[in-house]
């Protein structure tokens, strides 16, 4: 059976599901989407996700077209229509089709867009060994340009640094803020611990919000481990005894190199590996 798609109401066959080519989704990159797992048939951290789009939406100014209780029920239906047992939810707001021009006014019928399917990110062999991560010379973008807490359709900010983490045979990259201070990767959030403090930038760093980022500093934090959001730079990385990233779609990975420097002892640290453990128990709740 082919994919379902969920739009405009209603589940499509991925053949059938288009949208127009004015959609300013399109045309400008003008709209807000969430990634979300599925773990045991069940959307993980659902409420969060739903919030953090409206909430998307709102900074942009983009009326999503159904409420927050309709949208929890069209991303459920969409998950049980395509059988996902663990998978990951791609949820989708277009301002829709317009004329061509920036104009807001002149678009009508945002598309909601709700795809539900299979993921692999990462070679599983990663989580067990860490990941070597480069610098990008590319910066996060000015939070006073476009706040990075909004998930927005526009992520050419990331992808310019992604493909220097690439170019160097690397599969994310870390991505410095305006001040040159650590703010994120590429499609992950990221910490580091040093005499067993957990460290990671807060918000004002110009970071998303991640949702992981969040789960994981709660479990820290319930396991009595100290968490610090504070700024930091490179050289809090390299002098750092561990180093992980956090994402929906990458779930909890271990950093072994930062730019040819071992962090730590070039292994996946302890502190590491007991949040990645009972976040993965969390997934299983
Ligand atoms: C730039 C960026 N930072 C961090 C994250 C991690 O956020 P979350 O844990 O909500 O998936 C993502 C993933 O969507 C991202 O794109």
């Amino acid at each position: 059976m082919s994919l379902q798609i969920y739009l405009d109401g209603k589940l499509l066959p991925k053949e059938e599901a288009k949208i127009s080519v004015f959609d300013h989704g399109l045309l400008y990159g003008d709209g807000v989407f969430e990634g979300i797992r599925v773990y045991s048939k069940k959307v993980f951290l659902m409420q969060e996700h739903i919030d953090r789009l409206y909430e998307s939406a709102l900074a942009i100014r983009l009326e999503i077209p159904l409420s927050k209780d309709e949208m929890i029920k069209a991303v459920n239906e969409t998950v049980a229509a395509n059988k996902i047992e663990d998978g990951y939810v791609r949820l989708v707001i277009t301002r829709g089709a317009g004329s061509l021009g920036l104009d807001i006014r002149r678009t009508s019928n945002p598309q909601v867009i709700i795809i539900a399917d299979n993921i692999s990110l990462y070679d599983p062999q990663l989580y067990e060994d860490g990941l070597k991560i480069i610098t990008a010379a590319t910066i996060r973008n000015h939070p006073a340009a476009l706040s990075s807490r909004v998930k927005s359709l526009n992520y050419l900010n990331n992808i310019m640094a992604k493909i220097e983490g690439t170019d160097a045979g690397c599969l994310e990259a870390l991505m410095l803020n305006h001040k040159g201070e650590v703010a994120e990767c590429t499609g992950d959030n990221i910490f580091i611990i040093k005499d067993g403090v957990v460290k990671t930038p807060s918000i004002d760093a110009g970071i998303l919000e991640g949702i992981t980022r969040n789960a994981v500093i709660k479990l820290a934090e319930q396991s009595g481990i100290t968490v610090e959001q504070i700024p930091f730079t490179r050289h809090d990385i390299f002098i750092a005894d561990e180093c992980f990233l956090t994402g929906s779609a990458a779930e909890v990975i271990p950093v072994v190199e930062l730019d040819g420097r071992k962090i730590g002892d070039g292994k996946p640290g302890p502190i590491t590996k007991e949040l990645n453990e009972k976040f993965k128990k969390l997934t299983r709740e």
